[in-house]
């Protein structure tokens, strides 16, 4: 799959591109802010330090949050105030049965945000067939690079 360089707009799926640090990361996830529907859901797939939360922190930021953004994995979710509206970072990681989210009232959560960012959430990916699904990888022998493709 060929990369896109950073400033080539959206991404469309079956799409990647490579982002150059850290910055580039947060500002890819700024960029895919403006495009966002009332309580969107997007999903992230990546292994252990692929970017997912610098992403996200871009985009929260983007809705104007402007405290710092952390990895939920021991909390499942965090809810981030923003003057656009709650944003919600969810971390399916460890949750072993689907029903625990739909206890949690997951489903309202998200129709109350304005964003849902959900970590490994495979298993809602039928439920919210309009998400698009964005995976993050390292590249091999790479630190200072990451690569996101649109699966979705
Ligand atoms: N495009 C990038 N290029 C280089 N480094 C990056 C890039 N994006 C993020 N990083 C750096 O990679 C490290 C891991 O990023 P981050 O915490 O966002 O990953 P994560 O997928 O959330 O990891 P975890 O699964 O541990 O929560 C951080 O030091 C971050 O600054
Ligand atoms: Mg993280």
């Amino acid at each position: 799959m060929p990369a896109l360089p950073p400033e080539a707009g959206p991404l469309e799926p079956g799409q990647s591109r490579l982002l150059r640090g850290p910055d580039e990361q947060r500002r890819f996830g700024a960029a895919l802010a403006a495009a966002l529907p009332p309580a969107a859901v997007l999903f992230l797939e990546g292994e252990l330090g692929a970017g997912k939360t610098t992403l996200t922190a871009g985009l929260v930021g983007a809705l104007g949050f402007t405290e710092s953004v952390t990895s939920p994995t021991y909390a499942l979710i965090h809810a981030y105030p923003t003057p656009a509206g709650r944003a919600l970072h969810v971390d399916a990681y460890r949750v072993r049965d689907v029903q625990e989210l739909y206890e949690l009232d997951l489903e309202d959560l998200i129709a109350g945000s304005r964003l849902s960012v959900i970590e490994w959430g495979e298993r809602l990916y039928a439920d919210y067939p309009g998400a698009p699904i964005l995976r993050l990888e390292h590249l091999a022998g790479e630190e200072d690079v990451r690569r996101v493709t649109r699966l979705r």
